[in-house]
């Protein structure tokens, strides 16, 4: 690794040491709401193209937890038949809004105007996601984005305007557990060197 600054070493080792943690390691510490703002501030201040600022977020938390729970349960339950219905994994379905102190439903706002391509859009709302994930990193908040097909696109839980999809959940709670290595192959495998 080359010689780094004390600030440049600081968010090398925030990108590395964040991972996704999974519910059932989080404790039940609450979230307090000023944090979720710095969090949600963060993610305001991603890249975008034509400034569309294209990120939307829906906070669930508290009574709201319990919504999403039946939402995922019922949706589980609608997606199998009797013979494949899997009570561990209805349960494992419902339990994990349950044991998160918030968790932020990913959407994208289309342009009305259609004036840069949605893939564009979908990058921005990305990496305004990225924006969150390292904040929670630095809070020692555990996070993860989960996408079910059940919340991609239009659900009905969450009443979403003309125009926004939904992308995924980010879980997010407190977790005692120490943050494990990553795991990555090796950066120079997906690179080519055009310098000649
Ligand atoms: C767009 C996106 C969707 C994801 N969806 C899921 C998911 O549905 N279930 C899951 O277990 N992990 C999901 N993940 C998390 C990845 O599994 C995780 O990032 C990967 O295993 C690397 O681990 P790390 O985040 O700890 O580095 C998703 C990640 C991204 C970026």
């Amino acid at each position: 690794m080359p010689e780094m600054t004390p600030e440049q070493e600081v968010v090398h080792n925030l990108i590395r040491s964040r991972r996704s943690v999974f519910p059932h390691a989080y404790n039940d510490k609450p979230i307090p709401e000023h944090i979720i703002n710095y969090i949600l501030e963060a993610g305001n201040w991603a890249p975008t193209h034509r400034l569309t600022e294209p990120w939307r977020y829906t906070v669930i938390r508290g009574e709201g937890l319990k919504r999403l729970s039946d939402f995922l349960g019922d949706a589980y339950k609608n997606s199998v038949s009797d013979d494949k219905f899997s009570e561990i994994k209805f349960k494992k379905t419902t339990q994990k809004p349950l044991k998160c102190g918030c968790v932020i439903a990913i959407c994208m706002q289309r342009d009305p105007e259609l004036s840069i391509p949605e893939w564009e859009e979908i990058a921005s709302m990305a990496m305004s996601v990225q924006n969150m994930w390292l904040t929670c990193t630095s809070y020692n908040i555990g996070c993860y984005w989960s996408s079910p097909g059940s919340i991609i696109g239009n659900p009905s839980f969450l009443n979403l305007p003309e125009g926004q999809q939904c992308y995924g959940l980010l879980y997010m709670g407190y977790s005692d557990h120490e943050l494990q290595p990553g795991k990555r192959t090796p950066i120079g495998e997906k690179i080519n060197w055009v310098d000649a």
